[in-house]
């Protein structure tokens, strides 16, 4: 039976998500059943490979198991400091996590992280 774990988002809600479920995944989701309500934007989703960065976040709590990245999105040190691409992260445990966008991106109420 797969485990499956509490993803938060502080102050929008949470969803569960299993262990092979990317968190991107679960966190779309959420946001189609309405568990999301308090997100200040629309989820910021793009490829769902690693690859173009619009799902960047922050890990404030928890561990995760992390597919391929793209560098140019999320450098070494990034990674270290618990910045993840959510579509490329996979939980091994309950995670808490703020929603970044790619860098230079102005997110704001009802409207998409990146253009
Ligand atoms: S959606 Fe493109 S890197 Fe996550």
């Amino acid at each position: 039976m797969k485990q499956r774990f509490t993803i938060t988002i502080p102050g929008a809600g949470s969803t569960q998500c299993a262990e092979d479920e990317r968190v991107l995944v679960a966190l779309e989701r959420a946001q189609g059943f309405g568990q999301l309500r308090n997100l200040p934007c629309r989820l910021p989703v793009g490829c769902r490979r690693g690859g173009c960065g619009v799902c960047r976040a922050r890990v404030i709590d928890g561990q995760y198991a992390k597919a391929p990245m793209s560098r140019a999105h999320i450098s070494a040190e990034d990674e270290d400091n618990g910045l993840i691409l959510a579509c490329s992260v996979y939980p091994l445990s309950d995670l808490s996590i703020v929603l970044e966008g790619r860098p230079g991106a102005v997110p704001g109420p009802q409207s998409k992280m990146e253009e």
